[in-house]
Order: C-alpha cells, then structure tokens, then sequence
C-alpha cells in the first residue's frame, strides 16, 4: 500500500541523514559533554556546531540558544522564566486564546498564582487584533507571547508589527513567539521582530523528538525551570540530548536558505496551491478555514456534516495520513480551542481536518489523497 503522509504538523519523518548522525551519536560520540576527557570533547563540539547553526539560521549570537527537550519545554521555560523573574516589575500578561496548549497551559498555571492574564481574541481565520493587543498593554505587562505560525489553522502572525507596538507601548514589555510551526519554513529573524524570545521544535523539520531550543536574547535574565549541574548556563540543567543535538545538524543543513525576496517554503506553497485547486473540484461543500495568506504548509478544511475523524480512518486504510483539528492533542475528546475560538459551529468542527505538507510531498501524493478524499466522501451520503 501506498504510503503518504501529510501530517508534518503533528511531526515529520526524520531524514535519514538524521537518524545515521544519531546513531553514529550513540554509537561513537556517546560522552557527557560536561566531561573534561575526548569523549566528552567529542560530545561538546556537536553541541557547539549545532548551536552556531541554529544561531546562524535566525541570526543571532550562538550563546542566545538554549538546548531544551522541544517546543513544550521552550515554551514553558521562557514564559515562566520571564514571569517569575520580573514579577516585582508588573503582573500582567498576555497571549492569545489560539496558542499551543504548552503555551496556555502555562498562563493558566500563573494564572492560578495570582499573575493577570488577557487572552487576545481571534477572527474567523484566527487573526488577532493589533487595536486589543495595544488596548492591553499597560505599564505592568511583563510579557506577550504570541505565535507565529498558528498549528491547526497556519495563520500567520505579523509579528515584527506586533513587536514595534509593544515596544513603542512599553519598552520594559518582553516579546516572545512560539515558531515551532515557522521555523524552517518561513524566513526568520528574531531582531527584525524585536523578539526577546523564541521557541524551536526538532521534531517539526525532518530532526529528531525531544530536542528543541530557546533563543533569548543576551542581557535577558529567566528563571530557570529545571536546576542542577548548570549546563546551559544554568538556564537548562540536565545532561543535553547529544544524539538528538547530532541528529538536528544534517535537519539543519536541509533547510533551504530564505531571503527578503524568497521568504518561504517555495515547494511547500506549490503544493498547497495545488491541494486547493483539487478540492475546489470535489463536488462536495468544503469550507477553507485556513487564511488565504496562511503558511505554506498547513491546509485546514471543513466537511459540514461528515466526521472528521471518521473521514482519517477511512483514509489511514488508504495510507493517507492527515489529522483533526491538532495532533499534539487530538486524543483528547474535546473539542479544539481554536476552532471554537474563530466561531465555527460543533458540527462544522467534527467535519474538519488538517492536512499539512512536507516539502518532501510529491504532486502525485497529493492527486492520490484528492482522489481517496472524494471516494470517502461519496461513501458517507
Ligand atoms: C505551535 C506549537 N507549539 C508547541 C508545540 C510543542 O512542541 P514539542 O512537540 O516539541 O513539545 C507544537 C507541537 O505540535 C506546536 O505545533
């Protein structure tokens, strides 16, 4: 059976150059970089060239990024770091109500310990509004955190004009982005949005699980979330994740280099394009939530009066692999957060998947899914 996955949300399938630096990782190199003997040297130059490589694709300072477990542990580590460390400065918080759980999982913790928070709202194709972000800040906001690439929808949020206004509002206000759905595929440079902190997934470009890393910018103080033995300059203690630090380096040197002229994922928008030309013959009625100016990579669709998770079953027995609403959760019965957010109704939302493109897709993939999708659909009228 075919195999085709579009999926690459949820997580990619890791390069085989990957997996070969991993294993040459625990095979050879397997030291504790903390170690002063060859071993341990071994282990601490793929550190340093992951790190310089990480810091080169956002361009910013090597000793600006922290190695982290992924997305979840980035995202905690800076929110919570800043929140506790400038809490004598102000209380205040915000967000949006369309973020990663690792994200509001975080605020609703600080919540809980007396910290404010406001929750931005989102519109119909989950973008927030500028005018309510300014309305909310005031002279005791610590910290906003917003995405840049929206995980179920692939809305994109204009994060340098967002970083102007907090800083024109108050300059003492921190600015940090989840980019775990962004990096890698949109051109991304933290000082031209006047981020003080940014989050990165391995697991999202063809790298290993259980790696990520935090950029924060150099002066910035956080409060570490895990302490012991000092690694990560006492950021981050714990052993670092050498096979999976390896395993991000020939991730890395795949990902294609953008420019101002080139910003995105050509081959990725190339395939949405074509998805969507696809479905707008299938003569079923199909709603486009995602924004017409989304990220490459992420479509989200609707089929009012279909079960979307009955929909992937039937396409998993084809060997299409696409989600509902979010994989990081969608073992959960509830239903999204985001898809409630931007208005859409119960039964529109059981109707909905996310298919989400890999630049390693084929047209023919894609024709294949099309194909299945309309077979499936006739089955359930
Ligand atoms: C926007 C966003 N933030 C955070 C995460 C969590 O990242 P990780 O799986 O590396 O913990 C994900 C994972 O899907 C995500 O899409």
């Amino acid at each position: 059976m075919k195999e085709v996955y579009l999926d690459n949300s949820a997580t990619t399938r890791p390069l085989p150059e990957v997996v070969e630096a991993m294993v040459a990782s625990l095979t050879d190199n397997y030291g504790n970089p903390s170690s002063l003997h060859n071993k341990g040297l071994e282990a601490e130059k793929i550190l340093k060239e992951a790190r310089r490589k990480i810091a080169d694709k956002l361009a910013v300072l090597p000793e600006e990024i922290i190695f982290t477990s992924g997305g979840t542990e980035s995202n905690n580590l800076a929110i919570k770091g800043i929140a506790y460390n400038f809490q004598n400065r102000g209380r205040h918080l915000i967000t949006t109500e369309v973020e990663h759980p690792s994200v509001l999982e975080s605020f609703l913790a600080l919540e809980e310990e007396g910290f404010e928070v406001t929750y931005l709202k989102a519109d119909r194709h989950g973008q927030i509004s500028l005018a309510q972000l300014e309305e909310s800040i005031t002279p005791e906001t610590i910290l906003v955190s917003i995405m840049h690439v929206n995980n179920e929808l692939g809305t994109i949020y204009p994060l340098a004009e967002i970083g102007k206004l907090i800083k024109e509002k108050n300059p003492n206000t921190f600015f940090h982005a989840d980019c775990i759905q962004s990096f890698g595929k949109i051109l991304l440079h933290p000082a031209s949005k006047q981020l003080d902190l940014l989050s990165i997934s391995g697991h999202k470009i063809h790298g290993p699980k259980g790696i990520g890393a935090l950029y924060k910018k150099k002066g910035i103080e956080l409060k570490a979330q895990l302490t012991g033995g000092g690694q990560e300059n006492n950021y981050r203690c714990g052993t670092e994740n050498v096979p999976g630090i390896a395993g991000l380096i020939p991730a890395l040197d795949a990902l294609p280099a953008y420019t101002e002229e080139k910003p995105f994922d050509q081959e990725m928008d190339r395939l949405k394009k074509h998805f969507l030309k696809g479905l707008k013959k299938i003569k079923r009625k199909v709603i486009i939530n995602s924004p017409e100016d989304g990220s490459p990579q992420i479509l989200n669709i609707s089929f009012p009066g279909i079960k979307g998770e009955v929909l992937i079953h039937s396409l998993a027995a084809e060997g299409i692999y696409v989600s509902t609403g979010s994989a990081c959760h969608s073992k959960s019965r509830e239903k999204s957060h985001v898809l409630r957010s931007i208005g859409l109704s119960p039964d529109v939302i059981d109707g909905t998947i996310r298919i989400s493109f890999s630049p390693y897709n084929t047209i023919e993939e894609l024709d294949y899914t099309l194909a299945c999708i309309e077979k499936q659909l006739k089955t359930f009228f």
